[in-house]
């Protein structure tokens, strides 16, 4: 990760330009850049057929590669997270013959992608073999959230997502009074862990006991009338993502308003709901976003992402973002590390 504000000239290509040339002894002859991404509200939805609202941000990942005579693909990272070694080489998927995920764990989405990714111009294709890659090589199985905000990010806009439909609307968000802080808690979690994919089973079970294809086609009141029949945890999980996306659709549209101060308001509800109801919170996130909220200036704070661990992120006032950091820092039990971050666009190929 690095802060391009145009990656084609960042110092995160020029440093995979030099490992390419030093893993393989000739210059790359073509780059790309894909974006990460902060979820501003509707968290755990995404695979509940809701509604999410990321941006893509100015940090992201690059690759650069050149062609192979040999009918090998030979990839090679230089992330400081990845797990040994960090250069494998395995066949070229062929008809008949397909790859399959093992050691080192960090290669396995690069070859989902290689095994599902034909390029084909479609975005939504291209999310969708991403988003499959990630389920059955990274063993994850996630919502389409990420893949759809690296793929379709525009700068100076968030994005609301239809998970159901796969409709998507941009929201400006490029108010020059306003800014976005992401606090990252230096935590770490495991979405691989038992945790996500059990909050994804009790959705199921509670949208099968509703006789509903997903939550996001049920309400409150049916909800409630089932409580009985759901347990209380259950229960607590529908709860959480029925209430959820309601609160994504109406922050968007106070977004679209410019009515931050509602948009604050429903990113404390997301998280006290995340927190109490979908228990995927941790100490260390409460603490940021409570130390944020208690700054002035800021309209709300929330734990974006899956959750245990990772990151917060803070919609405040441009000119509170110096004290927002310093205050949360002084209250933070952990090291925290600070990104203002406006929103960017998608993943595209880079120039050499
Ligand atoms: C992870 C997944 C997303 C989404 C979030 C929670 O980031 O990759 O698809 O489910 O968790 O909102």
């Amino acid at each position: 990760m690095a802060e391009p504000l145009d990656p084609g000239s960042s110092p995160l290509l020029a440093a995979a330009r030099r490992a390419h040339e030093a893993a393989f002894g000739g210059a790359a002859v073509l780059a790309a850049w894909a974006p990460g991404r902060v979820n501003l509200i509707g968290e755990h939805t995404d695979y509940n057929g809701g509604f999410v609202l990321p941006m893509a941000l100015q940090l992201g990942t690059v690759l650069v590669g050149s062609p192979t005579q040999d009918g090998t693909i030979c990839i090679v990272t230089t992330s400081a997270e990845a797990d040994e070694p960090l250069r494998v080489q395995f066949p070229a998927p062929r008809p008949g013959s397909s790859l399959s995920p093992g050691l080192p764990r960090w290669a396995n989405y690069v070859k989902g992608v290689i095994q599902h990714y034909r390029d084909d111009g479609d975005l939504v294709a291209k999310a969708l073999a991403c988003q499959k890659a990630e389920h059955t090589f990274a063993g994850m199985p996630c919502g389409i959230m990420d893949q759809f905000i690296s793929v379709m990010g525009r700068e100076g806009h968030a994005l609301l997502i239809d998970c159901r439909s796969l409709e998507t609307v941009l929201v400006p968000l490029s108010d020059a009074s306003l800014a976005v802080l992401i606090t990252n808690s230096n935590v770490r979690h495991t979405l691989t862990g038992s945790e996500y994919p059990t909050r994804r089973r009790q959705c199921e079970q509670a949208a099968a006991a509703l006789g509903k294809a997903s939550l996001r086609d049920a309400t409150l009141a049916e909800l409630e009338e089932a409580r009985s029949r759901l347990g209380d945890e259950v229960f607590r999980r529908a709860r959480h993502v029925i209430g959820e996306i309601a609160r994504t659709a109406q922050a968007a549209q106070a977004l679209q308003h410019r009515d931050y101060s509602m948009f604050g308001r429903l990113m404390v509800e997301s998280h006290n709901s995340l927190r109490d109801d979908y228990e995927v919170s941790c100490p260390e996130l409460d603490e940021l976003v409570a130390a944020a909220l208690e700054v002035d200036g800021v309209y709300g704070s929330r734990m974006t992402g899956g959750g245990f661990g990772g990151c917060t992120v803070t919609l405040l006032e441009a000119g509170a973002a110096e004290r927002a950091q310093q205050h949360i820092q002084e209250k933070y039990s952990g090291t925290a590390t600070f990104y203002l971050t406006k929103p960017s666009g998608g993943a595209k190929a880079l120039p050499l």
